[in-house]
C-alpha cells in the first residue's frame, strides 16, 4: 500500500470511490470538486496495486485546517488505512505550522468517532441538527500531536 499526495489524474478514481462511500444525502463530492481540492487543499490517497482505495481531504483556509472527509473502500477497511492516511495528513498540517485540526462528525458514526479519538481528537461541543436529516454532529479538535503514537505507525 502506498500513501501519496493526490494528482490531477486521480480525480476520476476519487469520484468513483466517493460514489461508493457517500450517498446523495451526504453530498458526495463531484469530479470537479476533486479537481479543485487536489489543486487547492490537502488531499492524500492510499493506493493498492495502482488502484485508489482511500482518501483524506483537509481544507486549508487562512489559519484554519479542517478535516472535511475521509473514506476507505469497503473491501479494504479494518487494515489501518484510515489511520495511516490521517497520520500522514496530521504530520503535514504540523509541518505547515497549523496548531490544530478541526472536524465535524455525525454522532452515529461510531467507526469515525473511534478513529478520531484514537488519534487524539477530543470533542469540543455537540452541534444540534447539524445534518440535513436532523442528526447532531460532534465538533472535534486535535490540538497537538503525540509523537510516540505517530512514530509507531
Ligand atoms: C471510518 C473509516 C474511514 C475507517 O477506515 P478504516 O481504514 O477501516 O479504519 P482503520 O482500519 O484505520 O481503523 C483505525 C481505528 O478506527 C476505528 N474503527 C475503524 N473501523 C471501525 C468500526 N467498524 N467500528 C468501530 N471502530 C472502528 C478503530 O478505533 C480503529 O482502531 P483499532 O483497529 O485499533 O480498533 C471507514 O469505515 C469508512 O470509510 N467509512 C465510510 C466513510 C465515513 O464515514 N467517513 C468518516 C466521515 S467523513
Amino acid at each position: 500500500m502506498i500513501i501519496r499526495k493526490s494528482l490531477p489524474s486521480d480525480a476520476t478514481a476519487l469520484y468513483k470511490l466517493e460514489q461508493e462511500l457517500f450517498c446523495t444525502e451526504n453530498f458526495p463530492l463531484s469530479r470537479g470538486s476533486f479537481v479543485y481540492h487536489i489543486k487547492n487543499n490537502l488531499l492524500y490517497v492510499a493506493e493498492i496495486n495502482e488502484v485508489v482505495v482511500a482518501y483524506v481531504l483537509v481544507l486549508i483556509k487562512r489559519s484554519n485546517a479542517k478535516l472535511y472527509s475521509i473514506g476507505v473502500s469497503k473491501l479494504h477497511r479494518g487494515k489501518d488505512i484510515a489511520q495511516k492516511l490521517l497520520t500522514t495528513v496530521i504530520q503535514e498540517i504540523k509541518a505547515l505550522r497549523f496548531s490544530k485540526l478541526l472536524l465535524e462528525v455525525r454522532i452515529d458514526n461510531k467507526a469515525a468517532i473511534s478513529l478520531y479519538t484514537k488519534l487524539g481528537f477530543h470533542t469540543l461541543k455537540r452541534l444540534k441538527r447539524f445534518y440535513l436529516d436532523g442528526c447532531d454532529a460532534f465538533l472535534m479538535e486535535l490540538k497537538y500531536v503525540n509523537k510516540k503514537l505517530y512514530s509507531s505507525l
